[in-house]
C-alpha cells in the first residue's frame, strides 16, 4: 500500500521527484519483462525498447540510488532506530540489485545492437526481468512507506530544498 503520493496543485518537492523516479523504475522493469514475453514484435520494436531499457538502467537508476544514499540517507540517519534499520536495508538492497541490473544492462544492450538475438537471450532476460520486477516492487514500497514519509515529516524545509537542488544538479549534463 502506497501511503504517499504527489500532491496535486502543490509545487514539486524532493519527494515528488523521487516518486516520479519510482514510477519510471517500475515501468522500465516491466518493459524489460515485456520484451522477453513478446513473440510478435518486429526487430525494430525490440531494438528500440531494449535501447530504452539499457539507457534507463545504465544512466538514470544510478542517479536515483545516489539521491537516496547521498542526499536522503545522511540527513535522516541517527534519528530513530526503526528508521535507521530501514535505511540500512535500503542501502543493502541497492547493492543486492547491482548484479541483476548489470546483467539487464548487458542483455538489453545486446538486443539493442542485435534484436535478432532475442530467441537466444529471451530465457535469461525473462528471469532477470522477473527477479527485478519483484525486488523493485518490494524495495520501492518500503521506501514509500517508511523513508519518504520520514523525509517530509522530520526534515526542515531548508533540508528539503537542499535535497531538491542536489537531485536536480545530478541530472544536469556536465
Ligand atoms: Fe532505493
Ligand atoms: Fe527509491
Amino acid at each position: 500500500m502506497i501511503e504517499i503520493g504527489s500532491r496535486p496543485g502543490a509545487p514539486q518537492d524532493a519527494v515528488d521527484l523521487l516518486l516520479d523516479c519510482h514510477a519510471r523504475i517500475r515501468s522500465f522493469a516491466r518493459l524489460a519483462a515485456r520484451i522477453a514475453e513478446q513473440s510478435g514484435a518486429s526487430d525494430r520494436e525490440v531494438a528500440e525498447s531494449a535501447a530504452r531499457v539499457r539507457r534507463y538502467f545504465a544512466l538514470a537508476l544510478p542517479l536515483h540510488v545516489a539521491d537516496e544514499e547521498e542526499s536522503v540517507l545522511p540527513r535522516l540517519a541517527g534519528r530513530d532506530p526503526a528508521l535507521d534499520a530501514a535505511l540500512s536495508r535500503m542501502e543493502a538492497e541497492h547493492e543486492g540489485h547491482e548484479e541483476d541490473v548489470g546483467r539487464l544492462v548487458a542483455l538489453s544492450g545486446a538486443l539493442a545492437e542485435d534484436p535478432g538475438a532475442l530467441p537466444f537471450l529471451r530465457g535469461e532476460l525473462q528471469a532477470v526481468a522477473d527477479r527485478l520486477v519483484r525486488a523493485f516492487d518490494e524495495h520501492l514500497r518500503a521506501e514509500e512507506e517508511v523513508v519518504f514519509p520520514a523525509v517530509r515529516k522530520l526534515l526542515s524545509s531548508e533540508e528539503l530544498e537542499a535535497i531538491l537542488a542536489e537531485v536536480r544538479a545530478r541530472r544536469r549534463s556536465p
